[in-house]
């Protein structure tokens, strides 16, 4: 441990920081559980649960205070407006809160409500707050493209004896059923009822009321002095609440729905449990607050580092969506009912801010997809290095370190993309600095790393030491572009630099000044290849409630960071999204960026990538990520991963390599290690592991154009990159709660790592009757159900779905970078009709000129009947998709792999030896038959349970080019070339 490196600046409290300190870097055996509340120590959500207690208790005979106020309704360019009224008991005026029906095009509604009083600022703060006094009601600014709003003005309305009703969306197939009191919305497809909002009454907007005094003696308290709803002390810090209690909550039921997905990030099944009660169920509600809760135990509905409030529900032959559209501290709890068919109840409670529910009505996971979408944005399209590997630790701790590094990766012929540096590479936690001892002239360092056409990542977090010549801190104090506290003075924290101020990324001005610091010339020692860690942004504060800021702090535009909290690390994201997009990387020109993140919210798949934060080197650690990362392609962050190998411990060397088998199955594929953590670069782990290891991460380069055009599908509507089997299935009920196995975009791979220990075979579920082939050695796996597969250490488990075409690169090279122009291989796996098809996405990787059109997109169809392999332009700009052939032009497909050749080819003359077949004829852009002789490669089954497999080679078919290759004489018997 580097205890000086880690030192305050300071003297003043420099024991409480070093303890601090102590705490953060010496691993404990778990998660400090006292650090963070329960539900029953958070006010308002105690207040919410027993609320729905009482409400749910039969004797209650509980009624929901809210109604419509039927003669403000009105309906106009596809909103609904209307006053919902609460009825406060004992009170004769009511509560109004104004109420706003959206609805979008697409088919997704948005229903708000406000509290008028709180609109108007007719409220009065306790203490000295400067506070604002609205309800926060910016979360959509963050989370939402600038263009979200689309209007569906076709709406019709429809109002019969307390029940309005709104067709709307395409073919008016959706309906949202208002009743006025109760107040409910109940919303159709199809005749039938999929999402209700306030089913079970538990909708409690905590409207504004000045404090009541104290009770006399002997009397009871007002039932306005709400429980926690004041002054609320945890763990020595006192959150002072200026406007009293706020929370809104709402129960939303999905009727005749057994699974609900999505609500990331916490470290449990993709399925959601039950949190009141049911068979396995957790007690706690799902949080979702960020938080910096390293050693995270597994198996938990506990808050982790980023959240995102979408929910997605699924039976068969249906799925819908909602997104809780809210930045404050939120529960949610689910609980299931069963009666002839399930029904899944949810309930949600957030600290303050607005209530804003989206409902999306599907019918399918792609709509959904699509529609969150186009209103949280899809994923970035990444520079093409960042879905390599990651080499990452706490730390290289100097350039000799980076250059052994390096240079073992090639000697040991392991392909890797990026290096890593953590905070130890900074003069003193001073960001935008480098170790002036062991990083002396990093501009060499980076140049040195760029000639394999690698990348270095650095970390820059968003504490900035409090301490003297530091420009940065200079500028960020007279500038005054920090987080304030209660009183409006800039706030001081602790974390690693010692004594620390916040950049407030909420701030237009700071977010323009973020972009000055990575300048170049700004930021000294930087080159074209650097690109930005952001970490500790839920934010951390090592002496702050929850390790995180005060709630009454104060954000640009006097915001409580009660109210944005969980936007707060995205938008810090944001700004070095946008520093990055600023560079000039030379002649004008500028480069995508590439941003990881811990904290996220909703919208920050727009901005590049995160990782589930401190897990550790454990197997229940391992067998968390899939079901994590599969939950964050659900809720459209799909650019996801964790730390191969585990962050805090030392893994045994077979748990790091079953790790690494699986970690190139994540989108985000990168190796960390805590700074205690014993060195394990690959390399290290001796035989037979770095060979293992080598060879899988092979697989990840190899299948590098599939994944990046995964990724490119899912820039474009939303489609999870890695997808779990409901996804790809979504008719398989046996399959919905499956959460160990995922499917690689369109590719059809399914992979179903290894993720215990001495684990030499595993159950791979296969939802359809369809043919998979074992990846290794085309061993048919074919009928509904469990299929047992031999995994010994150096297999990872992976079938290839007959009727998909798989691209692939198969020359290993150091980097990916070093790839750009080697050739293709397509993959043909045929199905049992001996079909396949497959697409392909290619661009240069780096630029923005893909924006321009400057892409290449295939789709690939091999029809069995007429032995046909066609490459279909997708592009929908022929006259960019020309151009762009100009500078992709001369890229090729050197080979043809078709599995299972025989489900469509006459094989018995290449099985014989008769033909080595040859003449291939091939019908190019300008419908031109022409034909080449290939060199066929054909490998008969061994036996019935294996297939054949035929690979044709030197094809030089040219991807950038339409072609169909005519199969048909493949199989046949040698004949004169007149013949042909
Ligand atoms: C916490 C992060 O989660 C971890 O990945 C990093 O190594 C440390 N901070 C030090 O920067």
């Amino acid at each position: 441990m580097r205890v000086s490196a880690l030192s305050p600046s300071n003297s003043a409290g420099g024991l409480t920081v070093l303890l601090l300190l102590l705490d953060f870097i010496t691993p404990a055996a778990t998660v400090k559980h006292e650090n963070f509340k329960t539900c029953s120590q958070s006010g308002f959500c105690r207040r919410n649960r027993a609320f729905a207690d009482h409400a749910l208790t039969p004797e209650s005979n509980w009624v929901s205070p809210y109604e419509v106020k039927e003669n403000t309704v009105l309906l106009q360019n596809g909103i609904l407006t209307a006053e919902i009224l609460k009825t406060v008991p004992g009170q004769a005026e009511k509560v109004v809160l104004p109420l706003n029906i959206n609805f979008q095009k697409n088919g997704a509604v948005r229903v708000t409500i406000d509290e008028l009083k709180r609109t108007k600022g007719d409220i009065v703060l306790r203490g000295e707050s400067k506070a604002r006094k609205e309800r926060y009601n910016e979360a959509e600014r963050w989370a939402l493209i600038p263009d979200w709003d689309v209007r569906d003005d076709k709406v019709v309305y429809d109002n019969q004896k307390g029940q309005i009703t709104l067709a709307f969306g395409p073919d008016l197939k959706y309906k949202a059923v208002v009743t006025v009191y109760p107040f409910n919305i109940k919303f159709e497809r199809d005749g039938e009822t999929h999402v209700v909002l306030n089913d079970r009454g538990l909708m409690n907007v905590e409207h504004w009321r000045a404090q009541p005094p104290e009770p006399e003696e002997g009397k009871e308290k007002s039932p306005e002095d709400l429980d926690g709803g004041w002054d609320e002390t945890f763990g020595g810090n006192t959150d002072t609440k200026p406007r009293g209690p706020e929370a809104v909550g709402m129960d939303i039921s999905f009727p005749g729905y057994d699974h609900v997905f999505g609500i990331p990030s916490h470290a449990t099944s993709l399925s959601l449990k039950t949190t009141r009660g049911g068979e396995g169920a957790y007690e706690e509600p799902y949080r979702l607050y960020n938080a910096d809760v390293f050693e995270y135990i597994v198996d938990s509905p506990m808050t982790l580092y980023g959240s995102i409030p979408f929910m997605q529900a699924h039976r068969k032959g249906s799925s819908v969506g909602v997104l809780w559209l809210n930045a404050a501290e939120t529960w949610v709890d689910v609980v299931k009912e069963k009666k002839t068919k399930t029904d899944t109840k949810t309930h949600w409670v957030s600290e303050s801010g607005q209530l804003d529910v989206w409902v999306f009505l599907g019918p399918t996971p792609q709509t959904i997809y699509k529609a969150y979408g186009e209103l949280t944005g899809f994923t970035k399209m990444p520079p093409s290095f960042a879905i390599a590997y990651h080499q990452c630790r706490w730390n290289y701790v100097s350039e000799e370190d980076v250059k052994d590094v390096d240079k073992k990766f090639d000697k040991h012929d392991i392909p890797y993309d990026v290096i890593w540096l953590d905070i130890e590479y900074t003069d003193g936690k001073r960001y935008f600095t480098f170790d002036p001892l062991t990083f002396k002239n990093p501009e060499k360092m980076m140049k040195n790393i760029d000639q394999t056409e690698r990348k270095v990542v650095l970390i820059i977090d968003p504490h900035i030491k409090n301490t003297e010549n530091y420009p940065v801190v200079d500028e960020l104090k007279s500038k005054e572009l920090a987080v304030k506290d209660k009183a409006g003075d800039i706030y001081e924290g602790w974390c690693w630099p010692g004594s620390s101020h916040w950049v407030d990324a909420f701030n237009p001005a700071a977010i323009e000044w973020w972009k000055s610091l990575f300048k170049f010339d700004r930021f000294k020692g930087t080159a074209k290849n650097t690109y930005i860690w952001n970490d500790m942004n839920e934010p951390s504060v090592f002496n702050g409630p929850e390790t995180t800021m005060p709630k009454d702090n104060l954000h640009f535009g006097n915001w409580e960071h009660r109210d944005l909290h969980n936007l707060n690390g995205m938008t810090f994201m944001n700004a070095t999204h946008q520093a990055l997009e600023a560079r000039d990387v030379g002649k004008g020109k500028t480069q995508r960026s590439f941003v990881l993140t811990r904290a996220f919210f909703a919208g920050a798949q727009r901005l590049g990538a995160m990782w589930t934060g401190d897990n550790e080197a454990k197997w229940e650690h391992l067998q968390a990520a899939l079901p994590m990362l599969l939950s964050q392609g659900i809720a459209g962050f799909p650019f996801s991963g964790a730390d191969v190998g585990g962050f805090f411990g030392n893994p045994s060397k077979e748990l790091l390599t079953r790790w690494y088998q699986s970690g190139i199955w994540y989108p985000f594929f990168r190796a960390h290690a805590h700074i205690d953590a014993k060195r394990r670069e690959p390399y290290l782990a001796g035989e037979p592991y770095t060979s293992i290891i080598r060879d899988a991460i092979r697989l990840r380069y190899a299948l590098l154009p599939a994944w990046y055009t995964a990724f490119h599908r899912a820039s474009k509507d939303g489609m999870p990159i890695i997808r779990p089997n409901f996804v790809v299935h979504p008719d398989d009920e046996e399959g919905f709660g499956i959460d160990d196995q995922a499917y690689i975009g369109d590719t059809g791979l399914l992979v179903k790592p290894v993720v215990g220990e001495g684990v030499d075979k595993v159950d791979i579920h296969l939802a359809d009757d369809e043919i998979y082939y074992d990846y290794w050695n085309h061993k048919i796996y074919q009928g509904k159900g469990k299929k047992e597969y031999s995994a010994p250490l150096e297999k990872i488990p992976l079938l290839m779905r007959g009727g998909h075409i798989i691209p692939r690169r198969d020359r290993p090279r150091r980097s990916s970078g070093l790839m750009k122009h080697d050739p293709f291989t397509l993959v043909l796996v045929l199905s049992q009709k001996g079909h396949a098809m497959g697409f392909l996405y290619h661009d240069d990787g780096e630029s923005f000129d893909y924006k321009q059109g400057a892409f290449i997109h295939r789709q690939f169809m091999y029809n069995g009947n007429l032995k046909a392999l066609t490459s279909r332009d997708l592009h929908k700009d022929r006259a960019a998709a020309a151009a762009y052939r100009k500078v992709a032009g001369a890229l090729q497909i050197e080979k043809i792999v078709i599995v299972g050749a025989s489900n469509s080819l006459d094989t018995s003359a290449l099985a014989n030896g008769k033909s080595k077949a040859k003449a291939i004829l091939v019908e190019d852009d300008n419908g031109k038959v022409k034909e080449w002789h290939a060199s066929l490669a054909y490998t008969a089954a061994v036996d019935k349970d294996h297939a054949d497999v035929l690979v044709i080679k030197n094809t030089k078919l040219r991807i950038a080019h339409d072609w169909t290759v005519y199969l048909e004489q493949v199989g046949a018997e040698d004949k004169p070339k007149d013949e042909l």
